[in-house]
């Protein structure tokens, strides 16, 4: 794993140097400098080019051979007026994947400041430092036979700048939020034959360490506590249901002492059960437990910060399989509200999982609001692509402190309707409800109302639609392609602008 250090600026001799520029090619002080060292190259090379300081752009110079740097990067910052948080993310991330794939174990990446930045001294560089880091990385455990120069070099980035000691505090519980990150994108990543509920379960405890209370239920815990809907999806499966629920409490002086709580879908592989899916593609399936492992990270981004805020996350965990022992469309469960549930589509499972979860968070935990994160239908890729998760809530003040959180982190949300005409779909003739709608209609929605009916009068609720985000296939800024952890960025955020202090 990347090491990241954070030291003065003072120049540098060796290796391979990043540098931030501004737009019209203006070299900042630090920049100048090294600029006058080199015997003018920097302005040269900028000149002979049209490399001109936009975001994000590059320009990678061989270094003189008198140097013993091997080469400068340079990375455009654009108007430095304009360089806010997320801002100086993308050019971290960006100046982290010029620097991967090459030889290099070392690099230098030196943020210099410009006049006229909005953020406090320092917060930038922190900033560039954790996007360099959410850039770098990396699931190649099980990629045995790679090549020297297809591994990974880089061992330490050194992020220098005139406010290293401001930087690098202001890093710290940037630094927490990226390890919630990246242990999402591990448990995202991991294949279906290893996380499993049962592992996935073990590797919630590993948040014990950071003071996390984590409670595991096996399949004859939730069976006493009547999770018929949940029990159901998992007993097509030789791998037993688990559910986990990881408890933060930060703030125990708080006026509101209820929880906010988090619920994930955690379906750690979805077949379809005896509703089958085509063959092509069904590996993505084991991304399906994506809900659960962002709330997972997020609770260890939480609780590694030491968030002052009381939050709870619960995750269903189960295999969702064909077999002799799955069910079948046509049955009827009892979930743990007492609803009943005609399950006409075993695919339409993760409103299963989802419906018990929900309910035991607000029998246990009363909490004040909540807040359910599932890769839950195909049809909100259909409405929103890769580029939005779907929102769908019953309260206005919940939904815009989400979607300002998700602008903030650049984790979008897309508010969809709601109501009784969508509601009225999923009646059922036979039992209170049928786990799909009557056509192909809004499917992303009748599933959300299906939810909706397990939310008790009054508690403000969100439920977040993130089979679109979970997973991507081109690298972005500060997310290389594969698992994103959507969610655990904007959850941090959610608290930490919304709970924290209140
Ligand atoms: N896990 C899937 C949804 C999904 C699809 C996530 C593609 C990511 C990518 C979910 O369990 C599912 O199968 N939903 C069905 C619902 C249908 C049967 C009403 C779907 O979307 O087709
Ligand atoms: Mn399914
Ligand atoms: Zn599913």
């Amino acid at each position: 794993m990347l090491k990241i250090v954070f030291s003065p600026a003072t120049l540098p001799n060796r290796g391979v140097l990043v540098l931030t520029v501004a737009t019209g090619q203006k070299l900042g002080e630090e920049g100048l400098r090294l600029d006058r060292k080199l015997g003018g190259v920097l302005k040269k090379a900028m000149a002979a080019s049209t490399f001109s300081g936009a975001k994000e752009q590059l320009l990678t110079i061989v270094a003189p051979a008198k140097s013993r740097l091997s080469r400068l990067i340079l990375v455009g910052l654009g108007d430095p007026i304009k360089a806010s948080d997320v801002v100086m993310q993308r050019i971290g991330g960006t100046a982290m994947a010029a620097l991967q794939g090459n030889k290099d174990t070392h690099a230098i990446l030196l943020v210099d400041e410009f006049k006229g930045s909005s953020l406090p001294e320092g917060e930038a560089v922190a900033q560039a430092a954790f996007g360099a880091r959410l850039r770098s990385y990396r699931f190649d455990k099980y990629r045995t036979k790679l090549k020297p120069d297809q591994k990974e070099h880089l061992k330490t980035l050194t992020v220098a700048s005139a406010h290293a000691v401001k930087a690098r505090k202001a890093y710290l519980s940037l630094d927490c939020i990226a390890d919630g990150v990246f242990l999402t994108r591990d448990l995202v990543s991991e294949p279906p034959n290893i996380i499993y509920p049962e592992t996935l379960a073990q590797q919630c405890n590993t948040l014990k360490s950071l003071g996390v209370k984590v409670e595991i239920l096996d399949e004859k815990q939730m069976k006493k506590l009547g999770m018929g809907a949940l029990l159901g999806v998992a007993q097509g499966s030789a791998k037993p249901g688990r559910l986990v629920t990881l408890s933060w409490q930060g703030n125990a002086s708080a006026k509101d002492k209820r929880p906010v709580a988090f619920i994930g879908k955690g379906v750690t592989f979805d077949t379809g059960g005896i509703s089958i899916k085509p063959a092509a593609g069904m590996e993505d399936m084991k991304w399906d437990m994506g809900g659960a492992g962002a709330v997972i990270g997020a609770m260890k981004a939480l609780a590694g910060r030491k968030a002052k805020a009381n939050v709870v996350g619960i995750v269903g965990l189960v295999e969702n399989m064909p077999s002799g022992t799955a069910q079948r469309p046509g049955d009827i469960v009892t979930s743990m509200s007492g609803q009943t549930v005609e399950v006409i589509n075993t695919d339409a499972e993760g409103r299963l999982v989802l419906c018990d979860a929900i309910w035991y968070a607000q029998e246990k935990f009363n909490p004040r609001c909540l807040i359910d994160l599932a890769t839950l239908t195909g049809a909100i890729i259909i409405s929103l692509g890769h580029e939005y998760a779907g929102l769908f809530s019953n309260d206005d003040t919940l939904s815009s402190q989400l979607i300002a959180a998700g602008k903030k982190v650049e984790e979008e949300l897309w508010r969809f309707p709601m109501g009784d005409a969508y509601d009225k779909d999923i009646d059922s003739p036979a039992a209170d409800m049928r786990n799909i709608g009557s056509g192909r209609g809004a499917g992303s929605i009748t599933a959300a109302q299906f939810i909706y009916r397990f939310v008790k009068k009054g508690t403000p609720w969100a439920h977040l639609d993130i089979a679109g985000m979970a997973w991507q296939n081109r690298d972005k800024p500060v997310v290389p392609k594969g698992a994103t952890a959507y969610g655990v960025r904007l959850l941090d955020r959610f608290v930490s602008d919304n709970i924290e202090g209140k």
